[in-house]
């Protein structure tokens, strides 16, 4: 194969560079092409750009595959725990026993948030979403930690790396807690990452808590399937709030914003509602065809994706960890389970889904395990957040620390009034 590619305009020629990844389509190297031609590039929703070079994950969606550093999702979910994918995000590795001791104590004692912390949730209203209250207090850790914000000192990098995993759980449950109008439960670093977690959610200061490890399990393989997901829009998001220099916290914050969106980590609330709209089997070929008909916004939330043409591959997975907690629970006859798998059963023989290649992704069984576990599903994307932490903070570390590292500035095609004079008011039309 040639190694350029050419552009012939108007009788001249421009040639640009391919590059080579180890895996996946090469890229046409365009970063001169302005420069050469004059032209911009146009790709709205970027579905032919590759905006960075990375080496932290790796997805093929046409065969359903999902790589971190290598390692496939399936592995680590089966094999592995979710502060073991941590490291393997962050340094590109998996820990030996003493790198991972060394990280978990790191992670564990960096659990705790700022007292004060406390007194900012009791600003917002009891009612409001949590993933507010998440924007709100993600950004919020920018006011408390001044020690880790030096991004040019690799240190202080790490640290708020470590405090942002770390500290993501106890935020989300008190978030929780604030809702319920419970009072907030402190970390234990004696538990499991998932364990703390659901300790902080699910316990009250008047009797003792024991996590269900069957749930402890399902909730770490949740966190284990939403790590990381590539380029996706709230990575791109924190990238590029990143490549201003901003605030290590405040470009989470930003990350969090972007996951609320129905259409990104907002959908495992979406589906569940939608799931629980339609109620019974027999009300499903009804928002099939609002799904297909092109005057209706409804789309059959759960599924489709962006990469993916072929099964998401947590998908999978989460729909093995659901029927797990369900059985754990003694839940036989949950009719959203059974509206869920008659959905899937349809969508995936019917014409306009097979042709468009829209199978379920993570989203359309996560949401039922979530709320078996017993999240209300308000807290659904709030725990696609504590997941996804890691994968943007892996994400963040690596454009700082890559030496091509701009910051990020799109054109675009602009196509608004030309220039024009200024019209007094007494003369407009
Ligand atoms: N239901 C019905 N039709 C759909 C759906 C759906 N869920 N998804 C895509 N389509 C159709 C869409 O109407 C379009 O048809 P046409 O070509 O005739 O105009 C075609 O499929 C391609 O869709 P698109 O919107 O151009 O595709 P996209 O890559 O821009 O969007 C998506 C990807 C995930 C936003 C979209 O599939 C969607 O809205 N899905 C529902 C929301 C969802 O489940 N999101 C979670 C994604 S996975 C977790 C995460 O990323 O956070």
């Amino acid at each position: 194969m040639s190694e350029t590619a050419k552009l012939a305009l108007d009788g001249k020629q421009a040639e640009f560079g391919l590059r080579h990844g180890t895996i996946g389509p090469d890229v046409v190297d365009i970063a001169s092409l302005y420069k050469d031609t004059g032209l911009f590039t146009y790709d709205p929703g970027f579905t032919s750009t590759a905006s960075c070079e990375s080496k932290i994950t790796y997805i093929d969606g046409d065969e359903g595959v999902l790589l971190h550093r290598g390692y496939p999702i399936e592995q680590l979910a089966e094999k592995g725990d979710f502060l073991e994918t941590c490291y393997l995000l962050l340094y590109g590795e998996l820990p030996t026993t003493q790198e991972k001791e060394d990280f978990v104590y790191r992670v564990t004692r960096h659990t705790m948030v700022h007292e004060q912390m406390s007194r900012f949730y009791s600003g917002f209203r009891r009612d409001a979403h949590p993933m507010a209250v998440m924007v709100g207090s993600v950004g919020a850790l920018s006011a408390f930690y001044h020690d880790s914000t030096d991004i040019s000192d690799p240190h202080q990098r790490m640290v708020a790396s470590i405090r942002m995993i770390a500290k993501m759980p106890t935020l989300a449950a008190m978030a929780y807690k604030y809702h319920i109008g419970q009072p907030f439960v402190y970390p234990r670093n004696d538990l499991s990452y998932a364990e703390n977690f659901l300790h902080m959610c699910f316990a009250v200061p008047c009797e003792p808590y024991t996590a269900n490890p069957v749930l402890a399990k399902a909730m770490e393989r949740i966190f284990i399937l939403h790590a990381d997901h590539e380029q996706n829009a709230s990575t791109s998001t924190v990238r590029l709030a990143g490549s201003s220099g901003a605030n290590p916290f405040a470009c989470i914050a930003a990350g969090v914003a972007c996951l609320w969106g129905p259409a990104h980590g907002g959908a495992n609330e979406a589906a569940l509602n939608m799931l629980s709209e339609i109620g019974t089997a027999d009300r499903i070929p009804e928002y099939i065809a609002k799904a297909k008909d092109k005057n209706d916004p409804f789309r059959l939330m759960g599924f489709g994706h962006r990469v993916y043409k072929n099964y998401d591959p947590r998908a999978k997975i989460m729909q093995e960890t659901c029927h797990e907690v369900l059985n754990e629970l003694g839940i036989k006859d949950d009719p959203t389970l059974e509206v869920a798998m008659e959905l899937e059963r349809i969508a995936l023989h019917d014409d306009y889904f097979v042709e468009k290649k829209l199978y379920p992704n993570v989203d359309f069984y996560s949401g039922i395990t979530l709320r078996a576990l017993g999240f209300p599903v308000t807290m659904f994307t709030v725990l696609f957040a504590v997941a996804r932490t890691v994968g943007w903070i892996a994400q963040w570390k690596e454009m700082i620390e890559d030496p091509q590292q701009r910051i990020g500035r799109p054109r675009q095609l602009y196509t608004g009034a030309e220039r024009r004079d200024y019209i007094d008011m007494g003369s407009r039309g």
